[in-house]
């Protein structure tokens, strides 16, 4: 994984290699159960190099801390490595160029559970395993169990705690979800 995250430091895959300060690998335990995937780095992510470090990573934080999850047990990454310009979505050229690392993140960690945050991230996931993208005001906190050549994960599709910050509705949402999370952790793992 060091390696790795070494490789995406240097990478200039796509023209977002070019507009960084610093690329964003991810960070937490390489054992987690639980990985959480965003969707890119913002401004404080690209100044920092680390994954969810500005107000979306606040939100994130008080989350994991309600249901008892530090940081370091946890993996935390996006499915694009590097900060698009003024935080625009990030195009499908970008995901198709990046996503291998993140393929490769999820072989490396083998998580039993993985947590993709927001629509696009949700999108991604959810195709990479087999399962057809629904919106994700329908499926946020529902299951998928996809197989894997190193056993079962457990797909939860969550908000993106971007989306809460002045939507207390969907702080709540997100709270419920992970109230799940933890249920889920306690139940089969
Ligand atoms: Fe490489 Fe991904 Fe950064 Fe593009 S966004 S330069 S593919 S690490
Ligand atoms: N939003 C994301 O999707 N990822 C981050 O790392 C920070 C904000």
């Amino acid at each position: 994984m060091k390696k790795l995250e070494e490789r995406i430091r240097a990478c200039r895959k796509c023209p977002l290699g070019e507009l960084r300060t610093n690329a964003v690998p991810g960070a937490g335990s390489y054992d987690a159960k639980v990985m959480f995937v965003g969707e890119a780095p913002g401004y404080w992510e690209d100044q920092k190099g680390l994954p969810f470090v500005g107000r979306a990573g606040r939100v994130l934080d008080e989350l994991l801390a309600e249901i008892g999850l530090s940081r370091e047990e946890v993996y935390i990454t996006n499915i694009v490595k590097c900060r698009p310009p003024e935080n625009r979505d990030p195009t499908e050229e970008e995901i198709k160029a990046c996503s291998p690392y993140l393929d490769r993140q999820i072989d490396i960690i083998r998580p039993k559970v993985i947590v993709p945050l927001g629509r696009h991230s949700m999108r991604y996931i959810l195709e990479k395993f087999g399962f057809e993208p629904e919106p994700i005001s329908r499926i946020h906190g529902k299951t998928f169990e996809a197989r894997t050549l190193f056993g079962k994960i457990v797909i939860m599709p969550m908000y993106h705690p971007a989306a809460a910050l002045y939507r207390p509705p969907i702080r709540e949402e997100l709270r419920k979800d992970f109230a799940r999370l933890r249920a889920l952790l306690e139940s089969s793992f």
